[in-house]
């Protein structure tokens, strides 16, 4: 065969989670791997010779918020100059479809954007819209809880009622019939919150006809979180789906150091479910402002403020000297908007990114103007940082975190691996060089150390240079 491209001498991290090995992976015209031995060459209309770097499948982020930003913004900078080539949106319980929204987007749904960005009314308009892009990167979507909520409740603080988990029920199985990959909730949002576990379990089992996961932002990450941990799993059990718990953490000061109690509790209940769950490699969080988070107890940066724009980039606590109120009313008035919370301990981070069935997921937040660094850094910081610096794991097992496992968890069929056959989703990085840049003073900076994203088989970054039509799909359960 005349292969598209021959890229030769890199040291293979297949994504399995198995050893390094020396191999030259050729692109097949089709856009897939065709993996071949080092001292075997092949003919291609372009070779790459990359002696003593390293090829892995690309990244697969399971925990964005790119919903609209894929159609807005194709070149998905932020994402494929980490290495990712695919993106699961709809997380915490918030997709941009199926949405039809009497007027503007509820918390936290006004983290995807504004009401003139909700156009999707059924799934499949916004699985039409993303293939018109053309964005970078794969995406396959999740629908969320609260989203179906909002198109069929006139008051989310409260339960809904049969009638309308039916409606919900109705149209969460169009939307997998169309394609989702499966139902998220955010259940500690308020516009989730007052859901009973009955109320999701219903969903879930529309989830379970179509063969989908549930992915869960737990009803609590503080002190209660073992119960939320039990929620999760008894929702996730009643209709048989797979389990993955969205961004693991012990939040808040007084919950610091229960990562290994937590640990212990997911690992009994695994034994008898199938489960996973993603989480950020930094300490703190970020979302909208949220009255319940704020403490004295740790910093609290604020990175956006509709009523107070002008107070992007300040910490809570300058604002509420400055006003001569407290933080709780400063908080207040800064609402709707967006903060960082540094709200969790390092070793609960160390402990959780560790864990055998933890993936990789940025949950970074595209439209916020001073968004939290792991929106450009999070995965060569799971390299750089937490693999290279720290040795918290091995590179075949970081690589697989964000990859093999990923895939397998999100059933997103022949990717996740460098593989015979396997779409040639890739990224070429230098292990000795690869850092994250963004910090949360400049947070939008390209990682150092990626030299080259393949995404089905077309070369779609390299340092400097971004593609202009991007050969993402989206890509629908199977
Ligand atoms: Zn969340
Ligand atoms: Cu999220």
């Amino acid at each position: 065969m005349n292969f598209k491209t021959l890229i030769r001498g890199a040291n293979i991290v297949d994504g399995s989670g198995s050893d390094i090995f020396r191999a030259n992976v050729a692109i097949t015209p089709a856009g897939t791997i065709s993996v071949i031995s080092p001292d075997k060459s092949a003919k291609a209309d372009q070779i790459i010779d990359v002696d003593g770097l390293y090829l892995a499948p690309g990244f697969i982020d399971v925990h964005t918020h790119d919903d609209t930003v894929v159609i807005s913004n194709p070149g998905m900078e932020y994402k494929i100059s980490q290495g990712v080539t695919t993106v699961i949106t709809g997380n915490c319980g918030i997709s941009v479809s199926p949405v039809r929204l009497k007027g503007n987007p509820p918390n936290p749904m006004n983290l995807l954007g504004k009401k003139e960005d909700f156009i999707y009314p059924e799934f499949s308009d916004y699985l039409e819209a993303v293939n018109r892009a053309n964005p970078s990167v794969n995406v396959a979507a999740l629908v969320g809880h609260t989203s179906l909520r909002s198109n069929v409740m006139d008051d989310l603080f409260r339960p809904a009622t049969k009638a309308e988990i039916d409606q919900m029920r109705t149209e969460l199985r169009r939307a997998l019939d169309e394609g989702a990959i499966g139902l998220s909730s955010g259940l500690a949002y308020d516009s989730a919150y007052e859901a009973p576990e009955a109320e999701v379990k219903a969903l879930v089992e529309e989830v379970a006809r179509s063969g989908g996961i549930y992915t869960t932002h737990m009803r609590t990450e503080f002190d209660g979180i073992l119960d939320a941990i039990t929620e999760a799993f008894d929702t996730a059990k009643h209709g048989s789906v797979p389990l993955v718990i969205s961004h693991l953490k012990c939040a808040g000061a007084a919950n610091w150091g229960r990562s290994i109690e937590v640990l212990e509790l997911i690992s009994r209940k695994s034994k008898s479910h199938p489960f996973a769950c993603d989480c950020y490699p930094y300490s703190a969080s970020s979302s909208t402002i949220d009255p319940g988070q704020v403490t004295n107890k740790n910093d609290i940066f604020i990175t956006w403020s509709e009523p107070h724009p002008e107070k992007s980039g300040n910490m809570l606590d300058d604002i509420a000297d400055e006003w001569g109120i407290s933080l709780l009313d400063a908080a207040r008035k800064l609402m709707p908007g967006g903060a960082v919370y540094h709200c969790m301990s390092e070793d609960d981070v160390k402990n959780i990114l560790q864990y055998k069935r933890t993936m990789i997921g940025s949950d970074g937040l595209p439209l916020d103007p001073f968004p939290h660094p792991r929106l450009w850094g999070a995965f060569p910081r799971v390299l750089g940082h937490y693999c290279r610096e720290l040795g918290l794991f091995d590179l075949p097992e970081a690589i697989h975190k964000m990859t093999g496992l990923s895939a397998g968890e999100f059933r997103l069929k022949n990717r996740g691996l460098i593989a015979d056959g396997f779409h040639a989703d890739l990224v070429l990085f230098d292990f000795d060089e690869i850092r994250d840049s963004a910090t949360y003073s400049a947070p939008k900076l390209p990682a150092d150390g990626i030299y080259g994203v393949w995404v089905n088989g077309i070369l779609s970054y390299k340092p400097g240079w971004l593609i202009e039509k991007g050969a993402g799909r989206f890509i629908t359960r199977q």
